[in-house]
């Protein structure tokens, strides 16, 4: 024990302000803190697990040992206040203000366009902030490195990665300096007409303040004289469950684990805090040593390198990258295998808050670090009172066998690392879905030593990770080995040997069996390449280099700081300078979005009164209620009412669609009841007390497939057919059949679904605050559940934090959820869904699968096509049969097919209900015609690019539903792609990189789009405005589309500005609600700028002509003085704005109709390489080409075409959702569904707005907000090229099943050889997989 008294004060500051808490709670966590206790709610909530970024803020600590500051990012959702002790919190808020003065960052981040929707923006910013208070001029891969923590789903990180690379050194230059082209050669890209200008400034830099870091805010001295301070204190903190013990001495340390041995050691947290978060654990004592100095130490001696437990893996990286420029190569090659995991293991926050203690006791079974201790023989040094000892990694340490635990009152020191040697080779290898911050599919730790001067196996140690529940040694196989010569022979044997021996079972949890079966012995095939090369390095007579074309199969995917341009057409020079339209104008909200002072739905204040609620959703995909027990809930302190159907005042069922299940549950996700308390906490503990008793009901119905077998559908089938199919089967050359399986998506929008539902005092009213993008719907949904007519709900919508298509039914059905809880309990209540339950409950983009023949001639003309869609639509009406129809009508994509068949139907199962998501249908459905191409081009030996060519459209033309257009700018934009992008001659290269290299091949890939925008409906096509005219001249902009991060109500503003002729900043708009603008229809389809903008441009035009009579009197005079003189003449200054819509229609009998304003065309081109061991591929480059009209403002619809790219990108490369056999989504947070990171995007990428004519809608625009999509399917198309590439050499057949996401293990799997053929397959009747394809 120590001397002196314990302390129960908490000390740390908040931006510069001193906190004090008394008896802090172990429970409670930072990011809740700042945001209810602080009310600083620029940090934002997205997972809760550490696996987003959106919470991050900087923690600042003083070493005492080095008098140093140390700044660090931290995920604030994994951080107790508790370990604050002596830290100083930096929010976004501490950075800049608008009402202060904006940081640099947050002015960069915002004017080089890096946020769209803002919700990732703050967390965005601490990580730059972070990164500039250590490196003020950071080189590009200490920016990627800084990024890679933060998800972004809006931007595609491109800009926000330029905004910080202007803090570069040499930031004042072309983005492409070094790479031998620049920016500047504009002619030689703009191809679309020599007299059209193209820009390529998307803001001006010299507008900048300098970042100057003098000016940043002094860590306070008070916890620099605390930090110095001898006389520490125990803390010890009382919480309302559990306590906090923080000892200050190694021995105090060892007295508290002798005293609580069950209690966890409290470090970074990373692995404690998401186990009571996601797993309920629960324990009643916290022990944090964090920063004990005895836990902070590096030692050299002889022949190993000692580190302190309390390293976090961020220092553990800095001393290992100072032993590695210090020692000789030989020595240190188990350093360089760790240093390469720790790159990319976690992101920069989590990095920086794992310690190797942690990380080393915990041994997650995906554990990066462990597999490389255990092969570099490193021990663990531990301590008690007791006394010491030792314990080797490599023994069964890993694999959690009980007598080699540690003992409950043990800690961990340090860890011992020894030298590698000259004969001693050591290697880190490993595979995941996505580059970095991902848990791998499969890793590994490898070592072999040799008898000296020859390549006899002295000693071989293999260990690997994620193949089952601990990291596991092939020690057996090792055993065999020694001895062995490293060559062929015993690579084989290795193979077999490790095969049998490391089993993973066909039903292994996580699935993936026979890719991580095959991963087994591709990793180690790598690792003896690796080898090889090693032994030919030392002795190059002796021991033979591996062949030339297997080297590339050693080298690692750089990670590289994206580059490119984006070209738009240059406003014209007789333009007034006034009038904003046409430029690129800064997002409205963008400098509050990076100061965290733009007010998200969880950031409103607390009402009087309010309650939380949580939610309980059914276990069962399909089952009677048999009853539902809320006693137990009831009893939760906090805990106000339970909510069931019984509770619903009106329908329960509207449209199909039910708000809380009765009688019986039709997915698993369905909400069953509502829990309401005072607190979250409390909610959630009441939900998790409530009671369902279920029956199954048969069958249940979770594919398409089962879906097929029982007829089970949502609607009935629709379908477009031109020319005569049958008979032009009958005389083309060949008839190919196939299937395509398209998996869905999730929306993963950084804000979840959040709803503040106020009931008022008088008739009924009832007012919400919500993100959604469709105001109107939830006004119905809650009126309808309420029985109160529509005029007394009153629904506002400021803005979303990303929506995609996911806001626009779901918030209707979860408003409706809430305000039946504000009805019945009388209060206010608030509604935040949990990432997971976010996940579970909203579901996303459809699965499909395409089933196709398709009749063409030798020379890949295609004659006829006959193609069967179908969806799954989940258990509920929602949108599906309205995306089958899309799907059918935009399905030929950009291909004429003069006998043309599709049909289609969506599929009713027990999955939650699918939904609107970006393209609407056209992302998955435009996949078949890509997949049945490439299969023609194969079977004519001709390249696909060819095959789509000849198919094109190529004049005026009618779609196969008999709409008129005109594909002009869709031939220029393939045209240019082709151009622009040396498609031709990329390929040769590709062919002969490929020829070079057997593990390694490059493919690339263009797809041209013709895509619509807008609804086959007329009525959904209307939309109104309301300017209001103050007596000030301020205007006041109000219209019915939302701002969900596209930028609608700064183009609206740019509308108004040039329609009245007055600057932008005379105009403010507010918000979205249902009282200004009654009936909005949807901000979806691509449409919120065409049809808003024409109402706005309505409402301007009313009010200028009613301004004339007084403009003219006084043509000189001032807008304030006109509008005083129209007040004082009576003028109405307040006008309705309308735009009755474009007038399209649909006759699905007669198969006709004009059924979409127009056609925005495109085309992209990308290229990828793909490991064909593991499966992992890496996107080169990508061009896009988009036929944009005249763009109202170029950086917003830059902006939608990466962003939308990358969403799609993510949706054909890596997104996968996992389901059970019994419709379970095992997917539910950021940890396994993977969109893309910073790293994930194209290393080179460039994108152009084309010019083209529009005159039927604003401006001559068109709507870009879902184009880019599809764009993403060109490295879809890329991968399989490549995929190809790796068949053709191993002389597999030409044509493969091709589905889409292209995981690592579709890659893998689909690069057929020698390792692939050797696994283990298991018979399919007899087991029952993990998860199963639901399209
Ligand atoms: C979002 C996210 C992404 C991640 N990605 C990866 C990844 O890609 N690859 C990877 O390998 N890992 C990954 N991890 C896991 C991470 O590496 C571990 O969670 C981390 O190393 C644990 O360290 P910690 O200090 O936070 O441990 P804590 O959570 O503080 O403690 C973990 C356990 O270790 C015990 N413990 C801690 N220190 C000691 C000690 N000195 N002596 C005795 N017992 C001790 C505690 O009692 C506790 O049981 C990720 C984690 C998160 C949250
Ligand atoms: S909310 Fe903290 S990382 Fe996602
Ligand atoms: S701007 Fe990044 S998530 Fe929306």
């Amino acid at each position: 024990m120590t001397s002196l008294a314990d302390s129960d004060e908490l000390i740390f500051f908040v931006n510069g302000r001193k906190v004090i808490e008394k008896n802090a709670d172990p429970e409670v966590n930072l990011l809740f803190y700042v945001r209810t206790v602080s009310r600083l709610t620029g940090t934002k909530y997205g997972c809760g697990g550490g696996g987003c970024g959106a919470c991050t803020v900087m923690l600042s600590r003083y070493n005492p040992k080095t008098k140093k500051i140390h700044h660090y990012p931290v995920t604030a959702c994994l951080v107790p206040i508790c370990s604050l002790h002596g830290a100083a919190v930096t929010t976004v808020e501490g950075v800049g203000s608008i009402k202060t003065r904006i940081h640099p960052v947050q002015e960069r981040l915002a004017k080089c366009h890096g946020t769209q929707c803002g919700f990732c923006s703050p967390g965005m910013v601490m990580s730059i902030y972070t990164l500039l208070r250590n490196h003020p001029e950071p080189t590009p891969e200490q920016i990627t490195e800084a990024l890679g923590g933060n998800l972004c789903r809006c931007t595609g990180y491109r800009p926000i990665v330029e905004s910080v690379k202007t803090f570069c050194v040499d930031s004042n230059v072309c983005q492409l300096k070094g790479s031998g082209k620049c920016c500047m050669d504009q002619e030689e890209r703009s191809f679309v007409n020599r007299q059209e200008k193209m820009c390529t400034k998307l803001y001006n830099e010299d507008e900048f303040q300098p970042l100057d870091p003098s000016q940043e805010p002094i860590f306070p001295p008070e916890l620099i004289r605390m930090a110095e301070d001898p006389h520490k204190r125990r803390l010890v903190f009382r919480g309302e469950r559990t306590i906090w013990y923080a000892p200050v001495t190694l021995n105090d340390l060892l007295e508290l684990k002798a005293n609580f041995p069950k209690a966890p050691i409290i470090m970074g947290n990373t692995a404690v805090g998401p186990s009571i978060k996601f797993t309920d654990e629960f324990h009643p004592v916290f022990i944090s040593p964090l920063g004990l100095p005895e836990l902070h130490f590096v030692t050299t001696v002889d022949d190993e390198v000692t580190i302190g437990a309390g390293y976090s893996l961020a220092e553990l990286n800095d001393v290992l990258q100072f032993v590695v420029s210090e020692q000789p190569k030989e020595k240190t090659k188990t350093y360089s295998a760790l240093l390469k995991h720790l790159r990319t293991l976690a992101g920069a926050q989590i990095r920086n808050m794992a310690t190797l203690g942690g990380h080393v006791v915990s041994r997650p079974y995906f554990s990066d670090l462990n597999p490389i201790l255990a092969a570099g023989n490193a021990t663990i040094n531990l301590i008690s009172k007791e006394g010491e000892r030792q314990i080797p990694l490599n023994g069964p340490f890993l694999e959690r066998s009980p007598e080699a635990n540690l003992k409950s009152e043990e800690v961990v020191l340090s860890v011992s690392i020894p030298y590698s040697t000259k004969w001693h080779f050591v290697s880190g290898l490993r595979l995941a879905q996505r580059q970095e911050n991902a848990f791998a599919i499969v890793n590994a730790g490898m070592s072999v030593k040799f008898e000296e001067g020859t390549n006899t196996i002295k000693d071989l140690q293999m260990f690997y990770g994620s193949l089952g529940p601990t990291v596991v040694s092939a020690s057996q196989t090792c055993r065999r080995l020694i001895g062995r010569r490293w060559d062929d022979q015993m690579l084989s044997e290795a193979c077999q040997l490790v095969l049998g021996e490391l089993h993973i079972p066909p039903d292994a949890e996580r699935g993936m069996v026979e890719f991580r079966r095959t991963l087994i012995i591709s990793l180690l095939f790598k690792f003896y390449l690796k080898v090889r090369r090693g032994l030919n390095k030392l002795d190059p007579q002796k021991f033979p280099n591996i062949p030339e074309e297997f080297m590339s199969a050693l080298e690692e995917f750089p990670i590289e700081t994206p580059q490119g341009i984006q070209m738009f057409q240059c406003v014209d020079p007789n333009q007034p300078p006034q009038d904003p339209v046409g430029h690129p104008v800064m997002h409205q909200s963008a400098l509050k979005h990076a100061t965290g002072e733009a007010v998200f739905g969880d950031d409103m204040p607390p009402l009087d009164q309010e309650l939380f609620l949580a939610v309980v959703t059914s276990t069962k995909a399909h089952a009677h209620i048999i009853s539902i027990d809320t006693s137990e809930a009831l009893a939760v302190p906090g805990v106000v009412d339970v909510i069931t159907a019984e509770d619903v005042p009106g329908e329960n069922n509207h449209q199909g669609e039910i708000f809380y299940a009765q009688d019986k549950v039709i997915c698993v996700g369905q909400i069953v009841c509502t829990v309401a308390a005072d607190t979250y906490a409390h909610a959630k503990e009441g939900a998790k007390k409530v009671k369902i008793a279920y029956e199954d009901i048969e069958p249940r119905i979770i594919t398409i497939e089962q879906a097929l077998e029982h007829n089970s559908f949502l609607s009935s089938e629709k379908k477009i057919e031109q020319g005569n199919v049958e008979s032009a089967f009958k005389y083309v050359d060949q008839i190919i059949e196939g299937e395509v399986h398209v998996e869905g998506q999730e929306h993963f929008y950084m804000e979840t679904q959040t709803i503040l539902a106020i009931p008022q005092e008088e008739d009924k009213e009832m007012v919400l605050h919500l993100a959604t993008q469709f105001p109107t719907h939830v006004q119905e949904y809650v009126s309808a559940a309420l029985s109160v007519p529509r005029s007394r709900i009153a629904c506002h919508m400021k803005r979303a934090g990303g929506a995609f298509g996911g806001k626009v039914t779901k918030p209707a059905l979860l408003g409706a959820i809430s305000a039946v809880a504000a009805h019945k309990t009388g209060r206010p209540i608030r509604f935040v869904l949990e990432r997971d339950n976010d996940m579970l409950i909203t579901a996303g983009r459809h699965p499909l699968l395409g089933k196709y023949k398709i009749g063409f001639m030798n020379n890949g003309v295609i004659k006829a096509a006959d193609v069967e869609y179908y969806v799954n639509g989940g258990c509920t009406p929602d949108e599906s049969d309205m995306v089958m129809e899309f799907i059918l009508l935009k399905s030929e994509n950009a291909y004429y097919i003069p006998n043309f068949r599709c049909r289609g139907r969506p599929c009713k199962t027990n999955l939650p209900s699918n939904t609107a998501f970006r393209g609407f249908g056209f992302p998955q459905a435009a996949v078949v015609p890509e997949v049945y191409i490439s299969a023609v081009a194969a079977h004519c030996n001709l390249l696909p690019e060819e095959v789509k060519e000849i198919n094109m459209y190529k004049r005026i033309n009618k779609t196969a539903y008999k709409q008129t257009f005109n594909p002009e700018p869709l031939r220029r934009c393939w045209k240019a792609c082709l151009e622009k992008s040396s498609f031709y001659a990329r390929k040769q290269a590709a062919e002969e990189f490929n020829k070079k290299n057997y593990w390694k091949k490059r493919g690339l890939a263009v797809v041209p789009m013709k895509f619509t925008i807008g609804i086959p409906i007329a009525y959904y096509n209307q939309a109104a405005a309301l300017v209001h005219i103050y007596l000030d001249g301020s205007v006041l902009l109000t219209h019915g589309g939302c701002e969900l991060g596209q930028g609608l109500h700064t183009k609206m503003i740019q509308v108004a500005s040039r329609e009245l002729n007055i600057p932008q900043s005379y105009i403010h708009l507010s918000e979205t609600s249902t009282i200004t603008v009654p009936n909005a229809v949807f901000t979806a389809g691509s449409m919120g700028t065409d049809i808003n903008g024409k109402a706005v441009q309505n409402a301007c035009q009313i009010l200028m002509a009613r301004l004339q009579p007084v403009i003219r009197k006084n043509p000189k005079g001032k807008w304030e003085e006109w509008i005083a003189k129209a007040f004082a003449e009576s003028i109405n200054l307040s006008a309705t704005g309308y735009f009755k819509g474009y007038q399209t229609h649909m006759d699905w009998e007669k198969e006709e109709g004009d059924a979409f304003p127009y056609f925005v065309y495109g085309a992209g081109c990308s290229e990828v390489e793909v490991d064909c061991l593991t499966g992992a591929h890496k996107l080169l480059r990508t061009d896009i080409f988009m036929d944009a009209a005249f763009s109202i403002n170029p950086a917003l619809d830059i902006g939608q075409v990466e962003g939308a790219f990358i969403q799609g990108m993510g949706f054909y490369t890596i997104e996968e959702l996992k389901y059970s056999p019994e419709g379970v989504l095992y997917s539910r947070g950021p940890d396994d569904y993977k969109i893309p990171t910073v790293t994930e995007i194209p290393e080179e990428f460039y994108v152009t707005l084309v010019h083209s004519r529009n005159p039927i809608a604003i401006y001559s625009s068109k709507g870009l907000g879902e184009a880019g999509m599809f764009m993403g399917s060109s490295v879809l198309l890329a991968i399989y090229d490549a995929v190809a590439a790796a068949r053709r050499e191993r002389g597999l057949s030409k044509t493969f099943t091709m589905s889409s996401p292209a995981t690592p293990e579709w890659i893998r799997m689909t690069c057929v050889d020698q390792f692939t053929s050797m696994i283990p397959k298991d018979d399919p009747s007899t087991f029952t997989p993990w998860n199963i394809r639901v399209s």
